[in-house]
């Protein structure tokens, strides 16, 4: 059974928000720091662990190539029972990938993307099944949207995620409104999960308070159940129990680490994690791009010409307050937006070097 052998917090209120003040939760990410998240702090608070060097040595020797660059770069940082899914793998045993987007626009954003590119990544290099689950359901009970709606924005949506260049043979996507009622092990899953988390865990783990409805007090137990193989046994039989692996941004921690909780309880694996940091707003990195807030995202629909308008209206600039200032120190590349985005999309190391060095330069 997998585990990290650490004290696993499933029921502290306190998670949602850290002394810092920085909050993280699947609904808001939100930091009072121009740098963003504390992810260290975070990942005291979270209890998982971070990415070590020696791990990633481990997982190239495993996969016989280099890593991802948005592992070598730490954007991927943390992570739980990872060795446990390397130990699998080099025993030769299964091990299947497990991700999702919760479709409340009509397309994706920037942000969106880096789960989806490092996953197909991760399926590649392990040559393993993966399962996505298009969460309509979650977003008809957050937003003002008909349950029509959220079904045509899954679909819209699938096309953006079948763009990253899945393998055809080894990946289900699937909208929880379409396939509950097909699989009746799924729903199982499902109930077996809700039985075992009281309203009291669900309250720490998520902030619900009394007037959320219950359908939303109900929902983690449908995020949960796709970490249990048995939930599709038209590809991994019916009584399967092969460990998964979710790479996810640490905003969907709070899921896993109840569906965690509840695993060695009902006789199944705890899913295994790989979490990434947040791609940052255009305003800056005190918050997380996102959907809801169209001026700080940028959708994979948008055109050149949008896109520059909205890097030069408003991406947050990491350069000096006045010219002197500028000329003296440079530009401040940790906080600038431009910058931060070519460290998640750019894959040369040197040439990123080079506008690292260039930026921060002084020219006087
Ligand atoms: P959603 O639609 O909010 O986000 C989809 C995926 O993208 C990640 N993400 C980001 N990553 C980096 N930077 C950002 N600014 C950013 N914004 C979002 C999310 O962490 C997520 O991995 N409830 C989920 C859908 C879901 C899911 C899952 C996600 C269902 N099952 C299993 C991950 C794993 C949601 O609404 O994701």
């Amino acid at each position: 059974m997998a585990s990290n052998g650490q004290a696993e917090k499933v029921a502290e209120v306190e998670e949602n928000v850290g002394d810092n003040g920085d909050t993280v939760t699947p609904w808001d990410v939100q930091s009072k720091s121009d740098k963003g998240i504390d992810y260290d702090k975070l990942i005291e608070r979270f209890g998982c662990q971070r990415i070590s060097d020696d791990l990633i040595q481990r997982i190239e020797k495993v996969i016989g190539q280099p890593v991802h660059p948005l592992l070598k770069r730490g954007i991927f940082f943390s992570h739980r029972d990872l060795e446990f899914i390397l130990a699998q793998k080099e025993a030769g045993k299964p091990f299947y990938l497990y991700t999702g987007r919760g479709p409340s626009s009509e397309s994706m954003h920037l942000g969106h993307l880096i789960p989806f590119v490092f996953t197909k990544w991760l399926q590649d290099a392990f040559d393993v099944p993966l399962v996505i689950q298009l969460t309509d359901d979650e977003k008809f009970l957050w937003k003002n949207l008909t349950i029509k709606e959220t079904m045509k924005l899954a679909k819209e949506n699938a096309k953006d995620i079948i763009a990253c260049g899945f393998d055809l043979n080894k990946t289900f996507i699937f909208s929880n409104f379409r396939y509950i009622g097909q699989s009746p092990e799924f729903y199982q899953n499902i109930q077996l999960v809700a039985k075992n988390v009281t309203f009291n865990q669900a309250k720490g783990c998520f902030g619900f308070t009394e007037s959320d409805s219950i359908g939303k007090i109900h929902f983690p137990s449908i995020e949960a159940a796709p970490s249990f193989s048995s939930s599709f046994p038209f590809i991994f039989g019916e009584d399967s129990n092969i460990p998964c692996l979710i790479p996810c941004a640490i905003d969907q921690d709070p899921f896993f680490r109840m569906t965690r909780d509840v695993a060695p309880r009902v006789g199944l694996h705890k899913p295994a994690l790989i979490h990434s940091v947040f791609f940052p707003a255009l305003q800056g990195a005190q918050s997380k791009m996102s959907a809801s807030d169209e001026t700080s995202a940028i959708f994979l629909t948008d055109t050149p010409e949008q896109i520059r308008t909205k890097i030069t209206k408003y991406a947050f600039s990491g350069g000096q307050s006045t010219a002197e200032a500028q000329r003296e120190k440079g530009a401040n590349c940790e906080i600038d937006v431009t910058y931060q985005y070519l460290r998640f999309f750019y894959d040369d190391d040197e040439k990123l070097q080079e506008i690292k060095k260039v930026c921060t330069s002084a020219y006087l």
